[in-house]
C-alpha cells in the first residue's frame, strides 16, 4: 500500500464481531507469512480492547490454525511495571492468549518495563527485536503484523500527543515518560519500526471512541498520533459501528454489516 493510500476500514456490529474478524485477519496474516518466510512475527498491543480479539485466537478453530511454533511475539509498547502487575501489556497478553497456545517461551519477547533505566531498556529491547528478526545495525526490523489500539485523545500505542517521541526517526524502540497516562513511565515502538511493518490492524471500539477514529481517519491533517501511522504495507482499521459513527460511509470498505 503506497505511504499516503487510504486506510482499509472495516465497519463490524459489535466488540464480539470485532474479535471475530480480528482473529480471521492474524490468521490470515500469519498463514501468508509462514509461507513466504517460515515465521510470523507480531507485535501485540495492550489495553482492554484487544483481549476479546486474544481470547478468540486461544480458542477453536483459532488455536489449531495458528502456526504458533512458528509465531515471535513482540509488545507495541509497555508501562513500567513488571509482568504480574495488573496493568502490564505483557501480563494481560499471558492471561488471554499466551498461556492457552503452544508458543515456545524463547519467542515471546517482553518489554523489562520494571527495570531501572528506561533508555537502557528500550536500547536493550530494540536490539531485542532486531537479533530475533535477524537485521543487521542500522535497519529497521519489518515485522508482519502489528496491533494497535487508539486512546481517547488519539494515542497509539504509547506515542502520545505532543511527545517528542513523535519526531523519532532512527530508534526503534524509545522510553517516554507520558504524563497524562494511568502509568507515566512507558516503552514505546516508534513510527519508524511501525511504519515499516507488512501490516498493522487498528481494533476500536466503543462509541467514546468515535470522535477519535474520526480524527484519525476522516480528518488526516489531525496530527493525532493514531492518524501518523502509515505503513508501507497494509493498514486495516476494524471498529464497531459505535466507534465508527462519525466515519463517512464513503470511507468505509465493506458494507456497513
Ligand atoms: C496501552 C496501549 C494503548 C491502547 C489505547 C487504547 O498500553 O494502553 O498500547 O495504546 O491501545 O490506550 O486502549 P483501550 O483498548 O483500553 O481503549
Amino acid at each position: 500500500m503506497a505511504m499516503d493510500a487510504p486506510p482499509e476500514i472495516r465497519v463490524v456490529d459489535s466488540p464480539r464481531a470485532l474479535a471475530e474478524l480480528a482473529a480471521q485477519e492474524v490468521l490470515g496474516v500469519a498463514r501468508a507469512a509462514v509461507a513466504a518466510r517460515g515465521r510470523f512475527t507480531v507485535a501485540l498491543s495492550g489495553g482492554a480492547t484487544p483481549r476479546d480479539t486474544y481470547q478468540r485466537l486461544a480458542q477453536p478453530p483459532f488455536a489449531a490454525q495458528m502456526p504458533w511454533d512458528r509465531t515471535l511475539v513482540f509488545f507495541g509498547d509497555e508501562r513500567g511495571v513488571p509482568p504480574d502487575h495488573p496493568d502490564s501489556n505483557y501480563g494481560m497478553a499471558q492471561a488471554t492468549l499466551l498461556s492457552h497456545v503452544p508458543i515456545p517461551a524463547d519467542q515471546i519477547f517482553r518489554i523489562e518495563g520494571e527495570a531501572d533505566d528506561p533508555d537502557a531498556v528500550a536500547a536493550r529491547y530494540a536490539r531485542t527485536v532486531a537479533g530475533a528478526l535477524g537485521v543487521r545495525r542500522g535497519e529497521v526490523p519489518r515485522l508482519d503484523l502489528v496491533l494497535l489500539g487508539a486512546g481517547l485523545d488519539g494515542h497509539t500505542a504509547s506515542l502520545f500527543p505532543g511527545s517528542p517521541v513523535l519526531k523519532e526517526t532512527f530508534r526503534t524502540v524509545a522510553a517516554v515518560h507520558a504524563a497524562a497516562a494511568t502509568i507515566p513511565q512507558r516503552f514505546t515502538m516508534t513510527y519508524p519500526i511501525l511504519n515499516a511493518a507488512g501490516c498493522i490492524i487498528y481494533l476500536v471500539s466503543g462509541a467514546e471512541k468515535a470522535k477519535v477514529v474520526k480524527a484519525a481517519l476522516a480528518d488526516r491533517t489531525s496530527g493525532v498520533p493514531a492518524a501518523m501511522v502509515r505503513p508501507a504495507g497494509r493498514l486495516l482499521w476494524i471498529v464497531d459501528r459505535a466507534a465508527a459513527a462519525l466515519v463517512p460511509a464513503s470511507l468505509v470498505s465493506a458494507p456497513r454489516s
